[in-house]
């Protein structure tokens, strides 16, 4: 029988081989493939070239992959471990940059290994509390996307039209999504939602990832190009817009896939509140604004022929191809995340929510 996409791990360990298991995104809709990864090389490539991408599932397959590279060290001396665990650490973060679940994860792995170090463990003892820092960052993020969808579900109503960007789903997750979390909860409780997914140009992440993976769950879902959002909401088919996000600023600017700016401008014409639907780990208090977030460029290639069975573009012309854009902060209702709804002006209301810490 045909494994639904739902029932299947997007990031996981295999426990008795050691080893990250991803689905290979890269193969999708088309097949559904897990791929088996022990080597710095390849996990850095996985998150390169996407095969595992979206902000909490790169910070979870860091996480994973750095205890399962720091299992293999061939040392029992800890400051030899250290430096072997440092370097791979700055190697993995440096996969992709806007993202900051990366660095969040590799973050949270490195204090517990110090805390570990000034504890006088052996190189065993950090291994095995590496690989429960591991574990607890993935089973976080499945209970923080369970809370954005509860806090995002209060936010709309049966039978509400949805638009998303990219795919901040199940695929950039554990469980659930951020973006799709609300969709997902409200569909156990019979809320049937309309949902109009952006096919997200250059990627694809709409088409080939949220399209397939809510109309696998059974949710009614619409398929437009991204030149397309205004008509659907200027039409009154979209009564809230649920995207992710890959870094957000102190005063509440967003960086989230490339276009999201472009949906957010739109939205406002047409007044469709517009939500940011992340973990507070993707909230990052020490970037002051959007201007101080690095935007991953990506290859030409990308824009001029990929997906297409040949070139789209004449030889030698300019590409810019940047992987992400800001919104902001003027243009987001209200950020969702599990502590709560931040709501306007964010440079309150996140100082808020991060106070205690
Ligand atoms: O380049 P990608 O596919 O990793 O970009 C993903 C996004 O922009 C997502 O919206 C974001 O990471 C949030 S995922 C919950």
């Amino acid at each position: 029988m045909k494994q639904n996409i739902m029932d299947i791990d997007t990031v996981a360990l295999d426990e008795e081989n050691k080893a990250l298991v991803i689905i290979d995104q890269t193969k999708l809709p088309g097949t559904v493939e897990l791929i088996s990864l022990t080597e710095a090389k390849e996990i850095w490539d996985a998150i390169y070239l996407l095969q595992v991408r979206g902000a909490p599932a790169i910070g979870v397959a860091a996480a994973i992959g750095m205890y399962v590279l720091a299992a293999r060290y061939d040392t029992t001396d800890v400051n030899e471990f250290y430096k072997m665990f440092k370097r791979d650490k700055e190697y993995l973060d440096s996969a992709r940059p806007t993202a900051v679940n990366l660095s969040w994860a590799l973050n949270r792995m490195d204090e517990v290994c110090q805390a570990c170090i000034d504890y006088k463990d052996s190189v065993e003892e950090i291994v095995s509390t590496l690989h429960n820092e591991a574990i607890t960052i993935r089973e976080e993020d499945v209970e923080m996307c369970r809370r954005i969808g509860e806090n995002g579900l209060e936010l709309i109503k049966p039978g509400d039209g949805i638009l998303t960007h990219c795919n901040a789903g199940k695929l950039a997750t554990v469980k659930y999504g951020t973006a799709t979390a609300p969709i997902y909860l409200g569909q156990e409780k019979g809320y049937n939602l309309k949902v109009f997914c952006d096919e997200t140009r250059p990627l694809l992440q709409g088409a080939r990832l949220t399209a397939f993976e809510l109309q696998e769950s059974g949710i009614d879902t619409t398929l437009i190009c991204d030149n397309m959002s205004a008509m659907v909401m200027k039409n009154g088919w979209v009564n809230a817009i649920f995207v992710g996000a890959d870094r957000i600023a102190a005063n509440g600017d967003a960086a989230n896939k490339i276009g999201t700016s472009v949906v957010a401008a739109v939205a406002k014409q047409y007044g469709v509140p517009m939500y940011v639907c992340a973990p507070s780990s993707t909230i990052d208090m020490s970037t002051a604004s959007g201007d101080d977030i690095v935007i991953e460029e990506r290859k030409a290639e990308e824009v001029t022929e990929m997906w297409y069975e040949k070139r789209m573009a004449p030889e030698g012309v300019k590409v810019f191809n940047p992987a992400f854009d800001v919104t902001d902060h003027e243009l987001i209702a209200g950020i969702v995340t599990e502590r709560g709804v931040a709501r306007p002006p964010y440079s309150e209301s996140l100082a808020q929510m991060f106070k205690a810490e």
